[in-house]
């Protein structure tokens, strides 16, 4: 609620830092470990300093809710998101003010959620597929690679019917060249913004010219088909709003790209994570390697298929516990606002860390391990609200949530039913705190090929099979 002057304010309790650079360096050096600290030293809520500015970091339950829920529409995302995002994501959802996203968000996302669970599973488990094939007995492989390969090859399908990896010199690269610099910028700790002539600005600023040209030529393609594929680009091109004005080539691109650069990097990485644990926890691997072979011996995937497939979710859930793609956002308080009885001053950051709320024991014992389990039904229904936050919450919570959760479980079940993944000697991977949470370097891992005995299917639910999403939502979080 708005700062009440008649009731005493608790002060927020400051991180020591370095007197010139407060905690710059700190943050620098590891922000995950600060983030922690900041809980350790502060409580629920403690102010560490970046570059003289003040950053809120909110670590419970209780709070998260104050803010992204009850007091969402008073933090609008920050100033320095908006400044790197906007070039490249001009005003789509993740980058829009908290007026223009009530407007959009409310026109796209009853459409999305129904298309996404109808197409996604079929798609995802044949890319997968794909991926997997191209991979011999006692191959060494690099999974982060192929994972973000997996993902591009399914986020290009469900977005726009193609094969963009494929694609020589077309929509593929530029989007790849796009995605390094925006990673570029968002890692920056003191950020140039894009107007700077550096070499890394001049090259975003080319990818992003490339990229318009390109998929403003492909959207005229688009419009032009009288048999439109049965895509979110077509999807986007459907929506209208009450009066009827459709959204304009623009607004498309902007979604579009919205659905597309978030998407791909974060599933992927969660995707990594994932395998690496399970490569790490054999008794983990053997139960999710037997589930998929009694369901789909070794068949792809379908969305008939996902309630009988409860384990793979519950691995990639436990996966983004502990290590979740996006592990830091933050927000800008637009007035005074006093939260919890202490007061976030008019132009201040607020962080929020999933990274360290998932790793608060009061919230999920013994945080460091590794228990898919913790997301069995009936566990997962017992986790305090917003305990788990991979996708945000409140009103600009992640419009791909569910596509995640869907894409993560097939791609793990197909994966388990058609090849052992082991990791190969060598120091565990790293943390790499980027625009994701990804492993620094390279993640090697050696392939064993499996063939599963086909087992007898046991028979598909009918109630399942796409048009809803699954009864009892395993997606809700
Ligand atoms: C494991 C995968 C994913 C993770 C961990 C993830 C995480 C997140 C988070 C934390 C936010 C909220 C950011 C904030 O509040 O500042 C968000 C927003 C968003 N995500 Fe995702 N995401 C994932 C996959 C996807 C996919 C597949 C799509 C594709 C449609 C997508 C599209 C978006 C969009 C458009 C927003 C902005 C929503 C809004 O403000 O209305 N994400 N995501």
């Amino acid at each position: 609620m708005p700062n009440s002057t008649s009731t005493p304010v608790l002060p927020v309790p400051r991180l020591k830092g370095r007197r010139l650079f407060g905690n710059t360096l700190d943050f620098k050096k590891d922000r995950l470990e600060l983030f922690q600290r900041t809980f350790a030293e502060c409580g629920d809520i403690g102010i560490y300093t970046i570059a003289g500015q003040d950053c809120y970091l909110v670590n419970s339950i209780e709070l998260c809710h104050e803010i992204l829920i009850q007091n969402g529409s008073l933090f609008e995302k920050t100033d320095r998101f908006r400044s790197f995002a906007r070039p490249l994501l001009g005003d789509g959802l993740l980058t829009a003010t908290n007026e223009e996203h009530k407007r959009n968000r409310r026109l796209i996302q009853p459409r999305f959620r129904t298309a996404v669970v109808r197409h996604s599973a079929d798609i995802t488990a044949q890319v997968s597929r794909a991926v997997v094939a191209g991979w011999k007995d006692g191959d060494v492989i690099d999974v982060r690679r192929e994972m973000v390969r997996l993902v591009l090859g399914v986020v290009g399908q469900n977005l726009f019917s193609r094969d963009i990896l494929d694609e020589a010199n077309d929509l593929g690269n530029a989007l790849t060249d796009a995605i390094h610099g925006f990673d570029s910028q968002a890692s920056a700790l003191i950020p140039l913004t894009i107007e700077w002539p550096t070499p890394a600005n001049l090259r975003y600023r080319k990818a992003i010219e490339r990229l318009e040209s390109t998929f403003h030529a492909f959207l005229a393609e688009r419009r032009a088909l009288a048999d439109k594929p049965d895509d979110w680009l077509t999807l986007l091109l459907e929506c209208a709003y009450d009066d009827g004005t459709a959204l304009s080539d623009q607004q498309i691109r902007d979604e579009a790209l919205n659905m597309f650069m978030p998407g791909h990097e974060t599933t992927a990485t969660a995707l990594t994570w994932s395998l690496h644990l399970l490569s790490r926890h054999p008794e983990c691997h053997e139960r999710l390697m037997a589930e998929s072979d009694r369901v789909l011996a070794g068949r792809p995937a379908t969305g008939a298929d996902l309630e009988r497939l409860p384990y793979a979710l519950q691995v990639f859930k436990e996966a983004m516990r502990l290590y979740p793609p996006v592990y830091m956002f933050s927000r800008q308080a637009t007035t005074d606002v006093e939260v919890g009885g202490h007061r976030i001053p008019a132009g201040a950051s607020v962080v929020f860390s999933p990274y360290a709320l998932h790793r608060r024991a009061d919230y999920f014992p013994d945080p460091e391990r590794f228990d898919p389990d913790r997301f069995e039904s009936e566990r997962e229904a017992e986790l305090p609200r917003h305990a788990y936050m991979p996708f945000g919450a409140g009103h600009r919570v992640c419009i791909g949530n569910h596509h995640a959760l869907l894409g993560g479980q097939v791609a793990l079940a197909t994966l388990a039913g058609q090849a052992h993944l082991t990791s190969v000697p060598g120091p565990s991977p790293v943390m790499e705190p980027m625009v994701t949470l990804r492993p620094a370097g390279n993640l090697l891992m050696k392939v064993t090929r499996r063939s599963p005995v086909p087992a007898v299917p046991t028979a598909p639910n009918p109630s399942a099979n796409g048009a809803t999403a699954p009864r009892g939502c395993p997606y809700a979080h």
